[in-house]
């Protein structure tokens, strides 16, 4: 399974890949903002941090707007920026443009089954399920996962079902069991999901003991 980070703050980005297991970065509008910084500087200092591929939303709403943006920011940004795009019916026909020449595709804000499709008939590279949104209407996000899943076992799909919009560590462990390709979360969930109150507490208990070890002259 790969792991994303949904975040734009290229500090937090150089910790987790610290860890050494950062296999990509989600990107969008929102989160730009969030980090005050310039649009392609910081996705290129994303992309400088983290060999995966790194998601740089168009924000055209036509296909022809989305078609020239994205180019562009494929033309001026690292090889490993993929170009992320809203699952609306102009978004999907970029996406078959892009796919035929042959840019990878992250299709967004998908909220059903059918628009995961849709874009997966498109040539996406990866669709992007919300989860967390979906719960927030007080529906259960982790359903959508489980169509997606079990339409994508029905057919051929070469697209991977990334699942985005991630609250909680459980959203991440639902996912895994359901074998979602990917998903993409916040540093605070990658910081939950290797946290455990047992391992600091059996570390401490052994560096305790081996102090003693050392004190004895047993090391
Ligand atoms: C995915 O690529 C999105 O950036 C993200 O997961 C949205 O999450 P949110 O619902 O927490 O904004």
């Amino acid at each position: 399974m790969e792991f994303f980070l949904d975040t734009a703050d290229v500090d937090e980005i150089r910790e987790i890949a610290s860890w050494g297991i950062l296999d990509g970065v989600t990107t969008n509008p929102s989160l730009i903002k969030k980090s005050g910084r310039d649009f392609k500087t910081v996705v290129a200092e994303i992309a400088s941090i983290c060999d995966g591929p790194i998601s740089a939303e168009v924000t055209a709403l036509d296909t022809e707007g989305m078609v020239e943006q994205g180019r562009l920011l494929k033309e001026e940004l690292p090889p490993n920026v993929i170009i992320k795009i809203p699952c609306t019916p102009e978004g999907l026909a970029a996406t078959k443009i892009l796919t035929a020449d042959g840019i990878k595709t992250n299709v967004t804000l998908i909220f059903s089954a059918s628009q995961a499709l849709m874009a997966a008939k498109a040539g996406a590279t990866y669709v992007s399920p919300f989860i967390g949104r979906i719960d927030d209407t007080g529906a259960d996000g982790m359903t959508l996962i489980a169509e997606i899943m079990s339409a994508w076992d029905n057919y051929n799909v070469d697209t991977k079902v990334l699942a985005a919009s991630i609250r909680h560590p459980t959203h991440v462990l639902a996912c895994m069991q359901m074998g979602a390709h990917t998903v993409t979360m916040p540093t605070k969930i990658f910081r939950q999901l290797m946290t455990h109150p047992l391992t600091d507490k059996g570390l401490a208990g052994f560096m305790k003991d081996w102090a003693e070890v050392e004190a004895a002259g047993n090391a």
